[in-house]
């Protein structure tokens, strides 16, 4: 820790340049928002700014930092924030796409990458990993998490943690990360991007929480808070949240930065009176930093002065953001994550495109395949048809803030023409993704008469997930599905490649597709890695990390639910007065966990007791046999279902994975332990515990299979 060193920069301060520390602003380009205010170099030099966010490149951010440390009296070098989601320059697949790979190392090693191409190039920090549980695939941010699953997104979220911030944030290719949005964005009503959220503390530390603690507990630098309240108070305004949870129990010991205006937004969400109130708000419930807001720059002083807001509580902002800065070095060497040399070798390199490439085909989910219609057969004639094709814009997906959308990024179609030869692909745009316009139907309807097998690549425009991006149909959009039907007609095998960020309802094309491959927003290889899995030289091995519904209507859907006191009777899934719709299954059409190989396996599961006590330990050993003609990859899933406790438990939820790798006909056992800490929820007095009874287990390559054992916990 650098109290001393802290102590004895904060003790020089003025609380005008207290303040600067505080304040966040974008650099001159990419500004949006009504608070822009584009005299930040101005404001550098006055030292009325602490950081600067959306600057990179060595030599402009140099010349920023230039003037914090040459020309302000204190000489305090500047932090520089940016949106490092899933790549810096190289792009790798969107978060939720990623996560389907199951696969923590993979994360933990492109955030790794992200961190060292970003920190080449001048940046510090990243407002990254977002870590929000989303079970409602109409709010657009679902693209940047890590899916529904609490569980699992607590592992990913550490596995990106690390990956940014390394072992040695001093070293000079580490960066602070961000474990954003603080609290509960994902539950925002009605998937409406930064609406309301309203929900029992018990669910909130069940489902929502965790995923912060995780990042937390492997150190996370800062946290981001969210747009919307929780419970009727403003995410920016709870020290609920900030001084009790984070800051008290956590022992918290970095800084929070607000959501850009967060703080202003505490006005139109009536909570504050005006934006000097808000930001006394802000302060006294422990915002530490105000992105692009300009309301601690305008009005903190007044409200010390006041004592609306306490000095004490400032210096502590203060310090928090100076540590950072001594942590990652800057006071040393303000110019250390500024290197010519590392952002001429270091980005894009060759090692890094092998390792997008690798982490697009692991990311890609097998939805159906029918007659094996994949992969597909060498010297086959193709059609590659649709609006994504060529498409080298939206395949790098969204809040690919620095990634090339017009030349590095290789599109499926240049994929194929390099493996089949420049004149042996047909291809067809047929439509745009948006737009009414089907004129190039009749080219698609022709080329896939040449064909063998016609290869169509749609999905969503990138802009249509992400922030402020929510939509109430979730269906392929446009008249992709009008020339999906066109092209099916023809006769020929449809395999439909998929790029979005968020589930689709995809009943019907599930009906008329021969194959269906979710690829995602695959990243610069995208294009390599579709045509890998097509063919075959990579199986895929994708699970989905967020339930596909059948409808819209569906959401917020998840494998994890509650079982009602109505529950659906198998036996008679039409009878009324229970718990489902009309007209459409409470199932999903894809469920959590899912996804198909062109191999097959087989599961032998068993347990080596049926009693557990507190402080043994329960093996249960799943052993998974490679039944089919390839070698491939197997996620291997084990849930869990409490059958009775003082809350209402979930019908099951993960407990452990292992992702293996077996070879054709090769058999390999995996051993799960689960402890009575395994079985632990929040009671209704919120009190962390185990309850003896009856437990369900459920292993296999889903979420959505019968138990095959159970096993009582004693605790007498
Ligand atoms: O980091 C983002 C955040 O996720 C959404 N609002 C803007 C921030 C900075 O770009």
């Amino acid at each position: 820790s650098f109290t001393a060193q802290v102590d004895s920069v904060l003790g020089l301060m003025t609380l005008e340049e207290k303040i600067g520390q505080t304040v966040l602003f974008t650099s001159g380009w990419d500004v949006t928002g009504p608070s822009m205010d584009d005299n930040y170099r101005e404001y550098i030099e006055n030292g009325s700014v602490g950081a600067v966010f959306n600057a990179f490149t060595t030599t402009y951010n140099r010349e920023l930092q230039q003037v914090a440390v040459e020309h302000t009296r204190l000489g305090i070098p500047l932090l520089f924030g940016y949106d490092v989601i899933h790549g810096h320059r190289t792009i790798f697949p969107i978060p939720l796409g990623e996560s389907a790979s199951w696969d923590l190392g993979l994360m933990e090693k492109t955030a790794r990458i992200a961190a060292v191409e970003a920190s080449a190039e001048g940046i510090n920090w990243t407002f990254a990993p977002m870590v929000d549980v989303a079970r409602d695939a109409r709010w657009g941010r679902i693209a940047e998490g890590a899916g529904e699953d609490t569980y699992l997104g607590s592992l990913i979220a550490k596995a990106r943690v690390k990956g940014f911030q390394g072992d040695d944030l001093a070293a000079n290719n580490t960066i602070l990360a961000c474990a954003k949005h603080y609290a509960a964005y994902g539950a925002a009503l009605a998937g409406r991007d930064y609406n309301t959220v309203d929900m029992s503390e018990n669910e909130f530390r069940t489902t929502y929480l965790p995923p912060f603690k995780a990042a937390h507990d492997v150190g996370v630098a800062t946290f981001m808070n969210s747009f919307n309240d929780l419970n009727g108070v403003p995410a920016t305004g709870n020290s609920f949240l900030l001084r009790d949870i984070l800051k008290g129990d956590w022992d918290f010991d970095g800084f929070v930065v607000t959501d850009y205006t967060s703080i202003n937004e505490m006005v139109p969400h009536g909570y504050a009176r005006d934006e000097k109130h808000a930001g006394e708000i802000a302060m006294n419930a422990g915002v530490d930093m105000d992105m692009q807001g300009g309301i601690y720059m305008k009005y903190l002083k007044q409200s010390i002065q006041e004592g609306k807001v306490s000095e004490k509580d400032l210096n502590d902002a203060v310090r928090r953001i100076l540590d950072m800065k001594f942590r990652l070095g800057l006071f040393e060497d303000p110019y250390r994550y500024m290197d010519k040399t590392r952002e001429k070798e270091e980005v894009l390199s060759e090692e890094h495109l092998e390792v997008a490439r690798d982490a697009a085909r692991k990311s890609m989910v097998l939805l159906k395949n029918d007659k094996e219609v994949l992969p597909l057969k060498q010297g086959a004639r193709i059609a590659l048809v649709g609006p994504l094709v060529k498409d080298e814009k939206n395949i790098i997906g969204n809040w690919a803030a620095a990634g090339d959308r017009e030349g590095t990024a290789v599109s499926v179609f240049e994929a194929f023409e390099e493996r089949l030869g420049k004149d042996n692909v047909l291809y067809a745009e047929g439509c745009k993704v948006l737009g009414e316009d089907t004129s190039g139907f009749k080219d698609a309807i022709a080329v896939a008469r040449k064909a063998d097998v016609v290869v169509m690549v749609v999905g969503e425009l990138e802009g249509m997930t992400g922030e402020a991006a929510s939509r109430t149909d979730i269906n392929i959009p446009g008249k992709q599905k009008e020339l999906i039907k066109a092209v099916k007609e023809t006769g020929k095998p449809v395999i439909l490649v998929l790029m979005n960020g968020r589930p689709l309802t995809l009943e019907w094309e599930n009906k008329t597709a021969d194959a269906i491959l979710e690829a995602w927003w695959p990243g610069t290889m995208g294009g390599y890695a579709v045509a890998d899995v097509l063919y075959g030289d990579y199986n895929p091995a994708g699970k989905l990390t967020v339930s596909f519904p059948r409808a819209v209507g569906q959401l917020p859907l998840y494998y994890n639910h509650k079982n009602t006191g109505r529950p659906i009777q198998p036996e008679d899934p039409d009878q009324k007065y229970v718990s489902r719709y009309l007209y459409t299954p409470n199932t999903p059409l894809y469920p959590f966990g899912y996804g198909l190989s062109y191999t097959s396996f087989a599961y032998e599961v068993s347990t080596d007791k049926q009693t557990l006590v507190p402080g043994e330990t329960l093996t249960i050993t799943a052993k998974v046999t490679n039944t089919g003609e390839r070698d491939g990859e197997e996620i291997v899933q084990l849930y869990v279902h409490d059958k009775v406790a003082s809350v209402t438990p979930p019908v099951k939820a993960l407990k452990g994975f292992e992702k293996i790798f077996l070879k054709k006909g090769e058999t390999k056992s995996v051993k799960f332990e689960l402890t009575a800490e395994d079985l632990k929820f929040f009671n209704p007095e919120l009190e962390w515990i185990y309850e003896p009874g009856m437990f369900e287990l459920f292993v296999g390559g889903h979420s959505d299979m019968p138990f095959t054992h159970t096993f009582e916990l004693k605790t007498e």
